[in-house]
Order: C-alpha cells, then structure tokens, then sequence
C-alpha cells in the first residue's frame, strides 16, 4: 500500500499549521473569505487552475466545469481553491497563441510553487493550454491531475456532418473555386461550432488531450467525453476526489513520467493520427520532466504504430463518434504491445490496468489491430541540407502523389509577402511547383503560428488543383491538411537553409528515405549565406523580447532555455 502523509506532512501545513504571526495572517486572511478551521485543518488544499476567459468559447463551461471539481474535493475531504490563469484562445490571439505557451507555462509554475497548495487539478482543452500548464506543472513538482475540458459536439450544415478547422479550410477552397456560394459559407459560419467545447475533429486540442490521457495524467477515457455530456460532469467530479488522494500519496507526475510513458504518449499519436504541433508539445513536454526526445523516436514509433483511428483530417470521423466506438482507451488496448503498460497513471493503476476490459463498439471508427488504416503512423520526421535539425510531414493526410517529388520553388519570404502575391497572374506557379515560406519560425514571426499549411492561388484551385508541396519554418494547425512540410529546423530567421532558397531552385521529398534536400551546389549556398542579412527584431521589450532571447527551436521544443529541466528541483519559498 502506499504510504500516505499525515496532515503535519502536507504542504499547507507549512502556511496553516505553526502558531506565529505570520501563519496569524493566512488563518484570520482565510476567516475572511468565511472559511473556519473545519476547512482546512487536516485537510489537503486543491488548487484547480482554471482557464475559462469570456473569449476562450472552448473553455466556455469552466466556470461550472470548476463547480463540479471542486464538489468532489469536498466529498473527499479536501479544500478546493480555484485559481485564475492565463486563457489562450486559439482564434482570437494575435499573432498565436504559440507565443503565449511559455507564459502561461511560467505563470502555472509559480501560482502552483508560491501558493498554500497540496495537489492540482488543471482545466485546459483549447490547443496550448494542455502543454502549458502541464509544464508548469510537473516544473512546480507537485501531485497533480488534468481535466481535459471536452470535445464540442459535430457541426452541421445541411446533410454534411462539419469538422471543426478541417472543413472551413475545405469549404473555403470550395468558395475560392467558385463551387459554392457566398450563402452557402455563411450556413457553414452558422453550424461548424454548436456547443461548448473544444475543437472535435484530430486537432491539436484532440491530439494534446489524448496524448496526456496516455501520459497517465487524467483519469481513464477522460479525453474522449464530450464536452456537454452529462458524464463529463462527474469525470470532473471524480477528479477532484482522486486529487485528494494524491494528495495524501503524494503521488507527483513529475517523479512517475519517465521515457517510456512519453514513448506511449507518441504510440497514442500515431495511432489516432494526431496533430503535428504535438511534435513540439511533447519535445517541450518531456524537456521539463528532465527527459530527451529526439524527433527520430517520432519517426521511428511511427514506423511501427498502425494507424486505428479514422479521425478527420486524416480520416472520416469526429470526437463524438470516437467516444462512442470506444474513446481513447479501447485504441490503447489494441496496441498495449508497443506500449509499457507498467507506467503509473493518476490513478494509482497502471495503464494496462486502465484499458484492460476497454473493447471496441464501432469497427468503422476505430480499427482493430488486424484491420489497421495504415500499417504506419502518419508522421514522418525528414532530414536534409534544407533542414540539418529536422521537419515534419503528416503524410497521411495529403495527396499521396507527393510522397516523392521534386519541383521548382516558389519563394515567399514572410507571410504578408506571400498573402500579397498569391493571386499574382505572374506568379510562375504550377500544380508541380514547390511553395517555399521563410520567415515564419518561432523568432522570424515571431511565435511559430499555423501558417504551414499555405493557401493555393486561385488560378490553380479553378483548375480543379487542391493540393500542393508547400515547405515552410511555421507549424500547422491540427485540423489541417495537405503536403505541408512543417517545423523546419533551423529556422530561416536564425539563417537555416531555408533562408537560402531561391525563385526555381529545385527541391526534391522522399517521405519513404525521409529526405528533403535543395538542389543547390554547396558553393553556392556560401555565397547566398555570406550575402544573407537577417530580418529586424519583432520585439525590442516586454514578453515579446524575452521570447526571443530564450525560445529554442522547434526540435527542442520552443520552451524558454531556462525553463528546461536541469534534474535540480527550484526549492519552496521560505514563507517568511
Ligand atoms: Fe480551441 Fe480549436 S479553437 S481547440
Ligand atoms: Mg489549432
């Protein structure tokens, strides 16, 4: 059995439970808020982050998400503290939300360190809330949990089922090619987003929810309730009474999440077709668990997980059918083979134990492990003379005639460049061309925004092309698709390669040697790299300059230098 604290043991203790003046002041502060002794004597204080914002509508429910939370620290015997934080809404954050990761990262890290806490339980769902604060969180080295908020239910236009992300880039193709009408988008506008809840197809927000449900740091099937479902509620609830629990266990993510457990999360990911931008959550991720993931374990774990999940935008499906046919642990149970079903989860069991009785209701939605959609996962991590530290495709959601290809370059050199000439007439641009994006890493954009997926000009689109091999430093967002090589490493800001390339070089992919490489002599890109001057600072103060004095790259992660694991835990402040 695992031993468990007794009160004097508890964190809090340390603020509530000696008689000075100090301890004086927090007692009479909590009298304040009408609290009595019966609250907190003897009793582990939860913190629940919340990230809801009146601009955030995928945290929208977390006002009363939190209730739900904090009903079961009570039923447990805890006292539950909900506590602000940073919301970062995906459509509404300029220039991205990528750029306020790291802060919001930060600010957990410290709420959670400076605070009277015992244990949390963490509210994120929209794309960077979720590696956000599990940073900060397994930085702050406290027992925690995630409530991931819940996926929005299907949208609806007519007699087609919309994706969230997946189907506005679709039908906006659509109305670019003249296929459909101004109406006809604005029924779309109406339908796509019905109800609270984060984005439902394979996205990010998906992708990131999964991946932490496999990291052991939810509860079992957490990740796949629907957001307005009814046991979303009481899987709330449940949270909140088994982070009491881990209070008293002290049983702390930050010393149970080794390599393996990351190693499954990217299984997870392969499997359900997740989004690229995990690539550098989960680099970001293990770094402040003190764990090394190099880009090949994605490639080499992808090379042998099979594809189950036929989830838009690579497949078919929506959150809510997956939750239906079984959710994320009836995938994990066909694939405990490539798993270490021994690692430890917030639960106290294993994750074999988790998924062990989870079967499979709806075969079309997710595949057993002898009917795969691919035998391989959908990612591939390339190298080559235009990415020395790496880049990514997903190459199982574009058109497969690019899996090998070679074609000239049309260069952009940031975006307003290319949204200015995209719908040039004298754009040398054709169906085999190769759109080549600069400027758009985490210091050229600044922030790394989803801008990787390049919109196709509309002369192409009206001759019925929708696809396109386009390369650029940027990620893309979750819900995309097409033959985007993302993440470019390094970044043509900092003078990578990619900086280099010019108007008809030729470029040549082959995703099955995972090789990109620019067909310009070696003497030639000398003289290009001595001619190159790099672009102005996006930021000379605040946030903005910090971020681009310490954001590494996107195969390290983009977290802050200082903000990696160094194995040294930052000790508690003195309370005085
Ligand atoms: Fe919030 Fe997609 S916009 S998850
Ligand atoms: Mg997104």
């Amino acid at each position: 059995m695992t031993p468990r604290r007794t009160p004097e043991q508890l964190r809090s203790f340390r603020w509530f439970g000696p008689n000075d003046l100090r301890t004086f002041g927090q007692r009479s502060r909590l009298r304040q808020m009408g609290l009595g002794p019966e609250d907190w004597v003897g009793k582990p204080v939860v913190a629940i982050l919340n990230t809801w914002s009146d601009i955030n509508p995928c945290h929208l429910h977390f006002k009363v998400l939190a209730e739900n939370v904090k009903k079961g620290v009570l039923q447990a015997g805890g006292m539950p503290l909900e506590i602000p934080v940073l919301s970062l809404a995906e459509n509404f954050m300029k220039p991205t939300t990528m750029l306020y990761r790291n802060l919001l990262a930060m600010e957990t890290e410290e709420v959670l360190r400076s605070h009277p806490i015992d244990a949390a339980v963490l509210l994120g769902a929209c794309d960077k809330t979720t590696p956000a604060l599990i940073m900060g969180a397994l930085s702050a080295e406290l027992p925690f949990l995630f409530v991931p908020g819940g996926p929005m239910l299907r949208g609806q236009w007519r007699d087609q089922t919309l994706g969230s992300g997946t189907d506005a880039w679709k039908y906006w193709a659509e109305l670019r090619a003249g296929k459909i009408t101004q109406e006809d988008w604005c029924e779309i506008e109406d339908g796509i987003a019905r109800s609270h809840g984060h984005c439902m197809t394979m996205g990010t927000a998906s992708t990131m929810t999964a991946i932490t449900e496999t990291l052991g740091l939810t509860l079992p099937g957490a990740s796949s309730i629907p957001a307005s479902d009814a046991r979303h509620w009481r899987m709330a609830a449940e949270s909140g009474r088994q982070a009491v629990e881990n209070a008293w266990t002290d049983l702390n993510p930050s010393r149970f999440l080794g390599k393996s457990a990351f190693h499954n999360a990217i299984v997870a990911d392969m499997a359900v077709g997740g989004s690229t931008n995990a690539i550098v959550h989960l680099v970001a991720m293990a770094g402040r668990a003190n764990v090394k993931l190099p880009l090949e374990d994605f490639d080499t774990i992808s090379r042998k997980t099979p594809r189950l999940a036929d989830l838009r935008p690579a497949g078919r499906f929506l959150m809510e059918d997956f939750y239906f046919a079984g959710g994320l642990p009836s995938t994990l149970a066909q694939l405990l083979d490539l798993l270490d079903g021994d690692c430890i989860t917030v639960n106290g069991k294993t994750l074999r134990e988790n998924v062990a009785d989870a079967k499979i209701w709806n075969g079309e939605v997710i595949r057993s492990r002898e009917n795969p959609l691919s035998a391989e996962g959908g990612t591939a991590v390339l190298r080559g003379n235009l990415c020395p530290d790496g880049a990514v495709i997903k190459h199982s959601a574009m058109e497969q005639r690019f899996l090998k290809h070679r074609g000239p370059a049309v260069v952009f050199k940031n975006y307003p460049d290319l949204a200015k000439r995209l719908d040039d007439p004298s754009l040398p641009i054709t169906a085999d061309s190769v759109m080549v994006l600069q400027g758009a890493g985490p210091i050229g954009a600044p922030g790394m925004p989803e801008w990787g997926m390049l919109p196709l000009p509309k002369r192409l689109l009206e001759t019925g092309v929708r696809d396109l091999l386009r390369i650029s430093d940027a990620r893309m967002s979750g819900t995309s698709y097409g033959a985007c090589v993302l993440h470019v490493a390094p970044e043509a800001a900092i003078g990578g390669p990619l900086a280099l390339v010019r108007d008809g070089d030729m470029i040549a992919l082959d995703v099955a040697a995972r090789t990109l490489t620019l067909e310009v002599a070696d003497d030639e890109l000398a003289r290009r790299r001595a001619e190159w001057k790099p672009a102005p600072r996006h930021y000379e103060r605040g946030y903005g300059a910090l971020f681009l004095n310490e954001v590494t790259q996107a195969n390290e992660g983009c977290d802050f230098r200082f903000l990696h694991s160094n194995g040294k835990p930052t000790p508690e402040p003195a309370i005085h």
